[in-house]
């Protein structure tokens, strides 16, 4: 196993995190020997992929973080004989970039991930927290997920039902570096239906022969003018999750917040965060020392330089407590803190 001593602000989209070991995994086999070194060793392990919804405290870690760099992908005939249907399966390895499954399943005509273009991250890493946007989610296109399960100590063949998808959480999210996910299959659609119920997209609903393409394009556009790129400006998407309420504890907020964006959800009542940031908190677009919110999406918290662990956990305690104090909602994060 190679291992190599790095700075992990080096290897995650919000440029933060101290030193630690790193291992890089291109097959099977050494996903095991890693749990097996990190037992070894009495380290934890940390499955890495894109990194771009992770953040690592800084100074020394006593973490192995191990990097998913299995890639490729294939159109599974089997499957689609075997499941009797027009559908086309796509297996993808999780190292793979998650845009670029989608780019191909757009040219390709394929149905189901389009307005999830532009999400940064890998395959592997979008089954964890079903990743979701304009109205799509990840969970409703995964047919199943292929894993080491390192209590099991074996690889599993997940069916969909079996990965007790939720709002941005999964069995993998509930078991944090239980499962190493290998590959993700997909049921993709030959044809589908284009999803334009979220308002930015909604315009394109009377477009003529509007196109996969045009999905994208749009999805791009919107994303590009809302959403900072880390490249530029280090962040890792959406900080928070949007909190769902009761019905008694939506009610009392439109009482006192006559304007308060609730949508109506499967499990009660859903805000946005960004929202409440914004109105309740009054922090859009405020900055302290080196991080801050994002002008344009506030739900985003930006590293302006060479922020600390430290100063982005007080600055998100500060909208938390802020939020919490001013409307009783609890905010959660969305994104990764690993110690
Ligand atoms: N809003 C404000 N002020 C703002 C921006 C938004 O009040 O400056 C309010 C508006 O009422 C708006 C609502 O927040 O209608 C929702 O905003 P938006 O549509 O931008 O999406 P979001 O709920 O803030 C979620 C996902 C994003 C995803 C978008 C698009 C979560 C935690 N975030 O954000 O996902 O791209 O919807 O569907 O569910 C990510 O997970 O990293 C991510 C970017």
């Amino acid at each position: 196993m190679n291992i190599r001593h790095i700075l992990l602000k080096d290897v995650v989209s919000f440029g933060i995190g101290g030193e630690a070991d790193i291992v890089i995994l291109s097959k099977e086999e050494d996903i095991v020997e890693a749990y097996e070194y990190a037992k070894t060793n009495n380290l934890k392990l940390h499955i890495l992929g894109g990194g771009t919804n992770t953040v690592f405290k800084d100074g020394h870690s006593n973490t192995l973080v191990a990097k998913m760099e299995m890639n490729g992908q294939t159109i599974d005939d089997s499957l689609q004989k075997t499941e009797n249907t027009e559908d086309v399966f796509i297996t993808a390895m999780a190292g793979e970039d998650w845009d670029g499954l989608v780019k191909y399943a757009v040219e390709n005509n394929l149905w189901g991930i389009e307005n999830l273009s532009y999400i940064p991250g890998t395959v592997g890493a979008s089954p964890i927290q079903n990743i979701g946007a304009y109205g799509a989610e990840l969970s409703n296109v995964v047919f199943s997920v292929r894993a080491y399960d390192s209590v099991r100590n074996e690889f599993v063949n997940m069916k969909k039902e079996e990965c007790d998808f939720g709002y941005r959480d999964s069995i993998f999210k509930k078991n944090p570096n239980r499962y190493c996910i290998v590959s993700v299959t997909f049921r993709l659609l030959k044809n589908g239906k284009p999803v334009l119920f979220y308002k930015p997209l909604d315009k394109l609903k009377d477009k003529k022969d509007l196109t996969l393409k045009d999905i994208r394009e749009e999805i791009i556009k919107i994303r590009s003018s809302k959403l900072p790129d880390h490249k530029e400006y280090p962040n890792a998407g959406s900080f928070f999750k949007n909190p769902i309420l009761s019905r008694v504890e939506s009610e009392e907020l439109c009482k006192r917040y006559l304007t308060a964006p609730i949508f109506k959800v499967s499990n009660g009542y859903k805000i946005a965060a960004a929202w409440l940031i914004e109105h309740v908190a009054s922090m859009k677009g405020v900055r302290s020392g080196n991080v801050g919110t994002w002008p344009a999406q506030p739900l985003v918290i930006v590293n302006y330089g060479n922020a600390t662990f430290k100063e982005l956990e007080d600055f998100s305690n500060t909208i938390m407590k802020t939020i919490e104090n001013n409307a009783g909602i609890r905010l959660e994060r969305e994104v990764n803190f690993v110690e």
